[in-house]
């Protein structure tokens, strides 16, 4: 069952008016037996930053593998403004799709300044040739591209530490590069995949204000997070999946205080929701054998702090997946 409860927001007078920016439309991935993503559709609008959120293995980095072309949809298609995207990463990149990994993805044993020069690579129009000559034109671009690096590691906070290897960065300044590399394509999309993930609650702020100025800076943001306290604070709009269905569209109040959310997450079945019946019958036969139910009420409320995970407000109980499927 999919319910968009999306409202559209009343436009501001002398704003830029909003036009689709990413376009997903009945995207379905199956692997053999499993619909690990199951006819999604999802827009995102300019100056929009759109959450999408879900229980582990719902299926939220494979729609993000279907829209940066590392996956081929079984069925669906994903346009950016108006023009339908080839399955080829590179190619989804050079058309304005940026993307950050669940797994970090840098070279290690590369400096960060270089980390985000390969980011440059798909604007940069030198050809081999040119590389290997060296010639004044080459060169040129060379210094343009370090200009617009550095540009990039002054706005994520990591200028100082251009020189240093990736490697030896702390977990949470690795995040920010791979925004940074990200960016180096200068996308009018950028995707991120858990960016908060083993991050502490002021390197999360940190995030946040930093996916707030990217926002700004004319680039729109959908992006995947466990830490609910996040997504509500960043986010114009929410999208919930679970099994591979979008179960709930709209904006952070209506998504937060939808029960089949909460359920969704708890593990609390909802009315007519498949298999609720079943689960009355297991818990009254527990009633009846002198057990007492899992309630929702036993389980923490969704914004409260899970101690020992280092976030905040995650309710990404059972920690997130080691492995990303790419
Ligand atoms: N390449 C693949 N082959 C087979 N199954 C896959 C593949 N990629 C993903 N899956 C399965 O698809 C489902 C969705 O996985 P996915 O990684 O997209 O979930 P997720 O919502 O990102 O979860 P998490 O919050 O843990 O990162 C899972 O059951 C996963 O095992
Ligand atoms: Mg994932």
């Amino acid at each position: 069952m999919t319910t968009d409860t999306t409202t559209p927001a009343a436009p501001t007078p002398g704003a830029a008016p909003t036009t689709p920016v990413l376009e997903a439309t009945g995207v379905t991935m199956r692997f053999g037996g499993l619909t690990a993503v199951d006819n999604v559709a999802l827009t995102v609008n300019s100056g929009e930053i759109v959450g999408l959120i879900g229980p582990n293995g719902a299926g939220k980095t494979t729609f993000f593998n279907c829209l940066t072309g590392l996956y081929i949809p079984t069925e669906g298609t994903v346009s950016y403004k108006g023009t339908v995207l080839p399955h080829r990463s590179h190619l989804v990149t050079q058309a304005g799709i940026a993307r950050t990994f669940q797994n970090i993805r840098l070279f290690p044993n590369m400096t960060v300044l270089e980390n985000v020069l390969v980011g440059r690579h798909t604007r940069t129009k030198e050809g081999l040739f040119s590389a290997l000559i060296r010639g004044p034109r080459f060169k040129k671009a060379e210094r343009e591209s370090e200009a617009r690096a550095m540009e990039l590691l002054e706005f994520t906070g990591l200028a100082a530490k251009r020189d240093h290897l990736a490697r030896n960065l702390p977990y949470g300044e690795q995040r920010k590069l791979e925004i940074a590399r990200a960016l180096a394509s200068d996308p009018g999309l950028l995707l991120l995949d858990e960016p908060t993930a083993g991050m502490n609650p002021q390197e999360t702020m940190a995030t946040q204000e930093l996916v707030f100025a990217v926002r700004d800076q004319g680039i729109a943001v959908l992006v995947i997070e466990h830490d609910m306290r996040f997504i509500f604070n960043l986010c114009d709009r929410v999208a919930v999946l679970v099994q591979g269905k979008k179960l709930v569209e709209g904006t952070p109040s209506v998504v937060q205080s939808d029960e089949r959310v909460v359920a969704a997450y708890l593990g609390t079945p909802y009315e007519d929701a498949p298999g609720a019946e079943e689960a009355a019958e297991v818990a009254a036969a527990e009633a009846h054998a002198g057990h007492t139910p899992t309630t929702a009420a036993d389980t923490p409320p969704a914004d409260t702090d899970t101690p020992g995970t280092g976030t905040t407000g995650t309710t990404d109980g059972a920690g997130t997946k080691g492995e990303e499927q790419a």
